[in-house]
C-alpha cells in the first residue's frame, strides 16, 4: 500500500481491496476540496489564537494549504482512493508538504464536524448562484411580459379555453412562483450558515477551542448549538433538495406549456432555433428539446429528495457513514438546477409570440361567455339566471358554428330583452381583459403595473 491510512493504528489486516474502494468517497467529494481547506485554515488559526498551535506552525499549515489548492487546481494533485476521502487526502499531502505541523491540523476537529462543515460551506455559494439564476430567469420575464403586455390569448382550465387573458399576465404568473422559490432558499439558507466545526466527532472536544472565533472567520452566522445534532442530521439538505425539487416541478409545468404551445396546433410561440432540434428521420421536425429535458429532469431531483429523506429516517445519533451517500444527491440536484435554470434563463428572451394564432385561438371556444353573462348581471339579472341565459346562447352558437360575437344584435335579444347594442363592447376581447382591472387581474394597465412591483422588489 503506497499511502498509510490515517487511522491505522489498531488494524492488524489491511483493508480489502474492493472494500476500500467500496467505502471511499474521494471520488465524488474531491469537488468539496475548496470548502475543505478554506475550512482547515479557519480551523488552523484559531488553534493558533487558543495558544494549541504555535504561530510558525499555523503559517506553515495555511501557506501548505494554499499550495495544495494550487496544485489541485492545476489538476496535478494525486487523488488516492486508499486514502478515502477530500479530508484525508488533504490532510495527508499536507503532512507529505510540511511535516509535522501538518499532523497537528486535525487537533480538536474530526472529519464528522469537518464533512458536515465543507457541506454548508458548499451549500452556500450553491444557494447564491442558483437564486441568482433564478433572478435572471425572472428578469427575462418580466421583459417578456412587458413587451407581450397587451398580447391576447386563451387562459384554460382543464385545458379548456376559459375567459380571454393577456400574455403578459401569464409570464407573471410564472414570476410569482420563482420569487417563491428564491425566498424559499433564501430561508433555507438561514439554516444552513450555521457552523458545525467543533463539534468533533459527537461530543465536542476537550481543548480550549473558540467556536465563535473559528464561525465568524468563516462567515458563519453562529456556531451550532448541540454537537450530536451537528455531525449527524442532514435536514439543511433535505430542506434544500425539497427547493429544488418545487422549482424543477415550476419549470417543468412551464415547459410543458412551451411544448404544448410550440405545437403546430397550437403555434402560440415560436422558441428559438438555438433551442431546439431536428429529426434524423423527419425533415419537417423542429421539437422542442430543451423544454423536454428540463420536464425530464424534474423526475431526477424529485428522486435525489427521496433518496436523502430515505437516508436520514433509519439513523440513531450522531454520526454514522450511511451519510456519505448525502454528497451524490446534493450534487446531482445542484448541477441540474443550475443547468436547467440557466438554459431557461437564455431560452425566455428568444421566445417570439404568434399573435394571431393567439388571437384566433380567443375568438374562438366561447372565451367572453363570462364576460356576457357580467353583463347580464349589471343589467340587474341575478347570476345564476345570466349564467342559464348565456349557457341557451352557447348552444346556439355551437349548433350555427360560430362564436358570441357573430350573433346578430337582434339574435342575442332572442335570449334576453336586457342585451342592447353596447353588448358588442364587452364581447370583444379587449373588452374582457380591460375589465378586469383589479389587482391581480389581467388588465393591460394592471400587468404592467406589477411588473413595476415586481421590478423594485428585485432591485
Ligand atoms: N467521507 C465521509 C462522509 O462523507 C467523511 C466522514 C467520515 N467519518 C467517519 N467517521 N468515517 O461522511
Amino acid at each position: 500500500m503506497s499511502d498509510k491510512k490515517l487511522w491505522s493504528g489498531r488494524f492488524n489486516e489491511p483493508t480489502d481491496a474492493f472494500v476500500e474502494a467500496f467505502t471511499a468517497s474521494v471520488e465524488f467529494d474531491q469537488r468539496l476540496y475548496k470548502y475543505d481547506i478554506q475550512g482547515s485554515i479557519a480551523h488552523a488559526k484559531m488553534l493558533c489564537q487558543q495558544g494549541i498551535l504555535t504561530a510558525a506552525e499555523r503559517d506553515a499549515i495555511v501557506s501548505g494549504l494554499e499550495q495544495i489548492t494550487e496544485t489541485i487546481e492545476q489538476g496535478s494533485f494525486q487523488w488516492s482512493v486508499e486514502l478515502e476521502d477530500v479530508h484525508m487526502n488533504v490532510e495527508s499531502a499536507l503532512t507529505t508538504a510540511i511535516g509535522d505541523a501538518g499532523k497537528k491540523l486535525h487537533t480538536g476537529r474530526s472529519r464528522n464536524d469537518q464533512v458536515a462543515t465543507d457541506i454548508r460551506l458548499y451549500m452556500r455559494d450553491e444557494i447564491e448562484i442558483i437564486r441568482s439564476e433564478i433572478k435572471r430567469l425572472q428578469l427575462a420575464l418580466l421583459d417578456l411580459a412587458e413587451r407581450e403586455a397587451e398580447t391576447i390569448l386563451p387562459g384554460f382550465t382543464h385545458l379548456q379555453t376559459a375567459q380571454p387573458i393577456t400574455f403578459g399576465h401569464h409570464m407573471m404568473a410564472w414570476f410569482e412562483m420563482l420569487q417563491r422559490d428564491r425566498e424559499r432558499l433564501a430561508d433555507c439558507n438561514k439554516r444552513v450558515n450555521i457552523m458545525p466545526l467543533g463539534a468533533a466527532a459527537l461530543a465536542g472536544t476537550t481543548y480550549p477551542i473558540d467556536r465563535h472565533y473559528t464561525a465568524e472567520l468563516l462567515g458563519f452566522d453562529r456556531p451550532s448549538e448541540n454537537s450530536l445534532d451537528s455531525v449527524s442530521d442532514r435536514d439543511f439538505a433535505i430542506e434544500f433538495s425539497a427547493a429544488a425539487a418545487l422549482i424543477m416541478m415550476h419549470l417543468s409545468r412551464f415547459s410543458e406549456e412551451l411544448i404544448i404551445w410550440s405545437s403546430a396546433q397550437f403555434g402560440f410561440v415560436e422558441l428559438s432555433d438555438s433551442f431546439c432540434t431536428g429529426s434524423s428521420i423527419m425533415p419537417q421536425k423542429k421539437n422542442p428539446d430543451v423544454p423536454e429535458l428540463i420536464r425530464g429532469k424534474s423526475g431526477r431531483i424529485f428522486g435525489h429528495l427521496m433518496a436523502l429523506l430515505t437516508l436520514m429516517k433509519g439513523q440513531p445519533l450522531a454520526y454514522n457513514k450511511d451519510n456519505q451517500e448525502d454528497k451524490e444527491p446534493l450534487f446531482d440536484t445542484v448541477d441540474n438546477l443550475k443547468g436547467s435554470l440557466k438554459v431557461f434563463a437564455d431560452m425566455i428572451p428568444a421566445i417570439s409570440c404568434r399573435h394571431d394564432a393567439m388571437r384566433s385561438a380567443a375568438m374562438q371556444g366561447f372565451a367572453t361567455a363570462t364576460d356576457l353573462a357580467d353583463y347580464l348581471v349589471r343589467k340587474g339579472l341575478p347570476f345564476r339566471d345570466a349564467h342559464e341565459v348565456v349557457g341557451t346562447a352557447v348552444a346556439k352558437c355551437v349548433e350555427k358554428g360560430c362564436d358570441l360575437a357573430d350573433l346578430e344584435l337582434a339574435e342575442l335579444q332572442e335570449f334576453s330583452d336586457s342585451i342592447e347594442q353596447d353588448v358588442f363592447d364587452y364581447l370583444t376581447l379587449e373588452g374582457s381583459v380591460a375589465a378586469r382591472d383589479h389587482i391581480g387581474g389581467t388588465a393591460p394597465n394592471q400587468v404592467r403595473a406589477a411588473i413595476a412591483r415586481a421590478r423594485s422588489t428585485l432591485n
